[in-house]
C-alpha cells in the first residue's frame, strides 16, 4: 500500500479551516503586524500552497503590491490560480522548487516569505542563499514554522495511543537551531518572533479530523507508526480512544500551536 505524503489541497485547507474555527489568535494579524507589507513592494511567497499568505498580502496592500507565489505542487497552484480568478486579484502563481535555483534575477524583491514550507528544504544553505540572492539590499526574509513546543498535546495523545516514542519532527526540530543558524549566517540581521494559538476543540471529532489532515505535515511521525492503511485506521481508533479519555477528564481538548517567525534583513 502507498501513502502519498505530498500535501493535498484538501488536507491543507482542512487544517487552515480548523485553525480558523477553533483558534484563539489569528496568525494572519500577527504576520501583517510584523511585516506591514506596502503597496508598490515586490513580494515572493515561496511554498505558497493554495495562496493563503499571498492573498493576505494582496488584501493588506489592497492589490497594490506585486506578488508572486511559487510552489512545486501543480495541484495547489491550480487551486491558487482558481481563487485568484474568483477574487479578481493579480497575484502571479508559478512553479518553483525551492531545492532548485529560483528563476528570478538578483536583487528583485523587497520581501521574500515562506509559511510552513521552506524548512523542508534539502540544503538549507543553498535555499536560503537563493532567497538572499533574489532580495534587494535591505529586503526582508520572513520564514514561519513550528517550534519544538508546538502541538504538545497532539503528540502526547498519539504517544499514549501508539505506546511508542514520537520521533523529532523535521520542521520543529530544525527551526530554532539549524534553520535560524543558517539564515543568521547569510543575512545581515536575524531575529526570532513567536506566536501562540490555543485551539480549543469542543468535541473529539474535529480533533480527529485534524489528526487525519496532518499526514503530510507530520509524515516522519506517521512513517514510524504504521505501514499500511489498516494499521493507520487501527491507530486512528486508538488515538480517538485516547482523545476521548482526555476529553472526559478535562471537559475539552486544547492544542497549542507555537509558531516561530524568523525575520531577517539582507
Ligand atoms: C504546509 S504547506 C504551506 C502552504 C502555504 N504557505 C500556507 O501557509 O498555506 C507546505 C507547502 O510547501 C510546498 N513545498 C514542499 N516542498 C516544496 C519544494 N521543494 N518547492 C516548493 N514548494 C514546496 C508544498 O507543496 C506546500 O504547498
Amino acid at each position: 500500500m502507498h501513502i502519498d505524503y505530498q500535501e493535498t489541497s484538501k488536507d491543507l485547507l482542512t487544517r487552515i479551516e480548523i485553525h480558523e474555527e477553533y483558534g484563539s489568535a489569528n496568525i494572519d494579524v500577527w504576520t501583517t503586524d510584523l511585516l506591514d507589507p506596502q503597496p508598490g513592494m515586490k513580494i515572493l511567497d515561496v511554498g505558497c500552497g493554495a495562496g493563503k499568505l499571498s492573498f493576505l498580502f494582496d488584501d493588506y496592500t489592497k492589490g497594490g503590491a506585486n506578488i508572486i507565489g511559487g510552489d512545486f505542487s501543480e495541484e495547489l497552484l491550480e487551486k491558487a490560480r482558481a481563487r485568484n480568478k474568483e477574487r479578481g486579484s493579480q497575484v502571479e502563481f508559478q512553479f518553483l522548487d525551492f531545492n532548485q535555483p529560483f528563476n528570478f534575477a538578483d536583487n528583485a524583491f523587497d520581501l521574500c516569505t515562506s509559511a510552513f514550507a521552506i524548512y523542508y528544504a534539502r540544503n538549507l544553505n543553498f535555499t536560503f542563499g537563493e532567497a538572499h540572492r533574489v532580495l534587494k539590499p535591505g529586503g526582508r526574509l520572513f520564514v514561519s514554522g513550528p517550534l519544538p513546543e508546538n502541538k504538545q498535546m497532539f503528540y502526547d495523545i498519539i504517544e499514549e495511543a501508539a505506546n511508542a516514542a514520537i520521533p523529532p519532527m523535521p520542521g520543529s526540530s530544525r527551526f530554532k537551531g539549524e534553520i535560524f543558524g543558517t539564515i543568521d549566517s547569510i543575512f545581515a540581521r536575524t531575529e526570532l518572533r513567536t506566536f501562540e494559538n490555543h485551539l480549543t476543540f469542543p468535541e473529539v471529532e474535529p480533533f480527529i479530523e485534524y489528526v487525519r489532515a496532518s499526514l503530510n505535515e507530520d509524515r516522519k511521525l506517521w512513517t514510524s507508526m504504521f505501514d499500511n492503511r489498516d494499521e493507520y485506521e487501527a491507530l486512528i481508533v486508538k488515538i480517538t480512544d485516547a482523545a476521548r479519555r482526555r476529553f472526559e477528564r478535562d471537559g475539552k481538548l486544547v492544542m497549542t500551536k507555537v509558531v516561530g517567525g524568523i525575520l531577517a534583513t539582507k
